[in-house]
């Protein structure tokens, strides 16, 4: 075990009050480590929410298993619990929770459900490491929880990703996988060292678009290392190398960015506020204030009418916007039926990948938002 990866390991248990924590590259490795250690495989189920990323259902798929998709709430985006029950079936091994944004909704009731049918829980907190689920951490009610450290999330080590156990009948398959990892080979941590320094000295908000685009671009033609590679877009086929650990490279940046979290923690709900009393005294949709409790906002969800040319009017005024997630199982556009998706199954989770914009929650000058959105708010929302 390396120096940083130690260091990294002790960070993150203070906040999880859990140090048994398992790294990997990133986020997706570990949800497959998981899945193979509860066993899940060929004729199994496993209940995800119909608005995530493609990189959720793949694991399953390459385990054989299939994904079965449960319809989102208007309200949280989270899985919708009066539609969970009914996609419990005889083949049902796995529910995955999600904290949408940074929102866990429904979890007691879920882990409840998952109790009368004998299945496992996993929490996706990839976009939830550092918040909370009424007082405790995100990722402490499941059987196992997983977290990402891609440049987006709560805290970055460019890419990289770990879990959590709490059941202990999975510890002992989950070490055996542990001697399975593949380490990262000498162009790999190049690639990320590049990362790093694209971020930390070219990007800027000048730069903001031109960089997201290359970058994207770069990535899906796997010439960097992004957050999915092209193959994991276009096809449910695990890429050569899926199962690969985590290094030092990436544990220093983590240990660098994770001294941030509690400040950008505080930054990002401020913000929030700040968004929903706006949208609020605008009559428009917000996220409640009931939600807040539960709520780590590594996003804020705004809906718009047009989002293409919301986003064009964010490029003209150098304003940074997100994109997650544009497609139920984003960015998946098309051969949905490859990850046993039919989007018109899902209308509100549909809707949402349409017209939810994400707006930043960690940046010092929210009003300068405020006001570039006030200049089109009819027009837009
Ligand atoms: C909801 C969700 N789950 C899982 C992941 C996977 O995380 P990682 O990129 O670290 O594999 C992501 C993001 O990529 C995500 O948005």
């Amino acid at each position: 075990m390396g120096k940083h990866i130690e260091i990294l390991r002790k960070e993150i248990s203070k906040y999880l009050n859990n140090d048994n924590i398992y790294f990997h590259y990133k986020g997706r490795v570990s949800l497959y480590a998981i899945l193979k250690a509860m066993g899940v495989g060929s004729g199994d189920e496993v209940i995800i929410p119909a608005y995530t990323c493609v990189v959720v259902p793949n694991p399953i798929i390459y385990l054989g298993a299939r994904p079965v998709y449960v319809e989102i709430s208007e309200k949280t985006l989270t899985m919708d619990i009066e539609q969970l029950e009914k996609k419990i079936s005889s083949k049902t091994k796995v529910i995955i929770c999600q904290n949408t944004y940074g929102l866990s909704g429904n979890i007691e009731e879920i882990i409840s459900l998952a109790k009368k049918y004998n299945l496992f829980t996993i929490e996706d907190c990839t976009h939830g490491f550092g918040g909370l689920y009424k007082g405790r951490p995100n990722g402490s009610y499941c059987d196992a929880a997983f977290y990402s450290m891609q440049w987006n999330k709560p805290f970055s080590s460019g890419v990289g990703g770990f879990m959590t156990v709490k059941n202990e009948s999975l510890n002992e398959k989950i070490s055996e996988l542990e001697k399975e990892k593949t380490e990262p080979g000498f162009m790999t941590k190049l690639n990320l060292r590049l990362l790093f320094f694209t971020k930390r000295y070219l990007l800027n908000n000048t730069t903001y678009w031109i960089m997201v685009k290359t970058y994207r671009w770069l990535s899906k033609n796997n010439l960097v290392t992004g957050s999915s590679s092209g193959g994991e877009i276009s096809d449910a086929i695990m890429p050569e190398g899926f199962f690969m650990n985590y290094s030092e490279v990436q544990a220093k940046e983590g240990c660098r960015n994770i001294k941030k979290l509690p400040e950008l923690l505080r930054l990002r709900k401020s913000n929030a506020l700040k968004y929903t009393e706006f949208l609020k005294n605008h009559n428009k949709r917000f996220v409640a204030e009931d939600l807040f409790e539960n709520h780590s906002f590594l996003k804020y969800p705004l809906f718009v009418k047009d989002r293409e040319l919301f986003f064009e009017h964010g490029r003209k005024h150098k304003i940074e916007l997100g994109d997650w997630f544009n497609s139920p199982i984003h960015p998946v556009q098309d051969e949905f039926e490859k990850w046993f998706m039919i989007p018109e199954d899902f209308p509100v989770a549909n809707e949402a990948s349409k017209h939810v914009v994400n707006i930043p929650t960690d940046i010092k000058n929210a009003e300068k938002l405020l006001s570039f959105i006030e200049k089109y708010i009819d027009e837009i929302i």
